[in-house]
């Protein structure tokens, strides 16, 4: 978090600077397909279309020269999908002695590769699983062999870390939060204990992909949600396994209707610049999907492509300029209706270092799990 408030208050003084992050979605291509997942309709997607290993060796070169600290590689589609060049993106990553957190299904990796992970000392795994059983994580995930390969996976990771003696790397769940698991919660924590995971991150479902099932939580379920909450905290803590849940106390967190007004709202007050800005990520988060497509936050749907540009020129370019303005004049983009509440959080938290200079305890222990997504 410090390195993202140092390099936005430079950009307040006028100083222009890298991303402190990258999110990298290595390809849109899946293995599956999630009832829930945004990347529908995508299957025509052209490994063509890609960016070849090399370039993005030569970006991830790049953004180490940059001061790029940290790396998301996920989706898009499935990582592992790729899996020799995102394995060498990933080790290259850690040659330049950045920070990296791979999110992935699970259900491609095999012995060999847990195998290089561990050895590679990768920092941060989030397997996706979305509930404590076959049942529930087969539906949303619709292949009878998806919960026995997910939870392998992890059980594979963790026993690899035994074996080379690593505490790398950290290992968690990505959960999101439907209306077959929002009652699971203990059992989500459990499964954890039992399969080595050391976190469960909760995210609530981004609501409109899904057309044939309702996965989102009704009022009703949005209650017996809150309900369970308490427990699961109390389970986690426990059996010793980190988890996100206690943000969920309030049914409003779950919720992700009007979430556009929600980002602004956050800043209705008179405040202008930067601390009246809805969102920091523009300054220091930078997106590359599957298709090449590059934008400056996490959830983006404009930005430049990189296949013939340097990442030095997309970053500084007049279109991300142009995003950054408009985010100073709250003039949002449409996309950030789909965004998340754990950015919302992440806003806050920057906006209140920005004014007063401190983190709070809660900002500390968002510290300590960061932001898997
Ligand atoms: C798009 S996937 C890409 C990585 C990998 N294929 C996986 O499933 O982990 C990244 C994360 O987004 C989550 N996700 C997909 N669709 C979602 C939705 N509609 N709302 C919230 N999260 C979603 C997945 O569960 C996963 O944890
Ligand atoms: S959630 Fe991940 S595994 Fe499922 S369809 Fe989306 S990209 Fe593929
Ligand atoms: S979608 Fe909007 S709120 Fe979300 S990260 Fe992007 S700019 Fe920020």
């Amino acid at each position: 978090m410090d390195s993202k408030v140092e390099r936005i208050k430079k950009w307040m003084e006028g100083k222009k600077r890298g991303p402190v992050r990258v999110e990298l979605h290595p390809t849109d291509r899946c293995n599956l397909d999630c009832r829930f997942c945004w990347r529908k309709g995508d299957n025509e997607i052209r490994p063509e279309k890609e960016l070849s290993k090399d370039k993005l060796i030569d970006i991830v070169d790049e953004a180490a020269d940059m001061g790029v600290e940290e790396w998301i590689i996920s989706g898009g589609g499935e990582p592992m999908l790729r899996k020799e060049t995102t394995l060498q993106v990933m080790e290259r990553i850690k040659e330049h002695g950045m920070w990296g957190q791979l999110t992935t299904n699970g259900c491609l990796l095999k012995e060999e590769d847990v195998e290089r992970i561990v050895d590679m000392r990768w920092d941060q795994v989030q397997i996706s699983i979305d509930g404590p059983d076959a049942r529930t994580h087969n539906f949303i995930r619709q292949e009878d062999y998806a919960f026995r390969k997910s939870v392998k996976a992890s059980k594979m990771i963790s026993s690899e870390k035994k074996r080379q003696e690593s505490s790398n790397p950290y290992l968690g769940y990505n959960t999101i939060i439907h209306n077959r698991v929002h009652d699971k919660l203990e059992e989500m924590i459990v499964l954890a204990d039992s399969a080595g995971s050391q976190l469960v991150y909760f995210e609530p479902i981004y609501p409109g992909y899904s057309s044939k099932v309702r996965l989102e939580l009704d009022e009703g379920e949005k209650k017996e949600m809150v309900e369970h909450v308490d427990r699961a905290e109390r389970l986690a803590e426990e059996l010793d396994v980190d988890t996100n849940i206690g943000e969920y106390r309030e049914k409003y967190s779950i919720d992700k209707d009007s979430f556009g007004d929600r980002v602004i709202g956050k800043v209705q007050d008179n405040r202008e610049g930067f601390l009246g800005a809805p969102c920091y990520q523009p300054w220091y988060l930078l997106g590359i999907k599957g298709s090449g497509l590059v934008g400056c936050c996490s959830t983006f749907e404009e930005g430049v492509y990189i296949h013939d540009r340097s990442l030095k020129e997309v970053w500084f370019s007049k279109k991300f300029q142009e995003l950054r303005e408009e985010m100073l004049e709250k003039d949002i983009p449409e996309y950030c209706s789909k965004c998340s509440v754990v950015v919302l959080k992440s806003n806050e938290r920057i906006r209140k270092i920005l004014s007063s200079g401190s983190l709070g305890l809660n900002g500390k222990l968002k510290e300590k799990i960061g932001e898997v997504f």
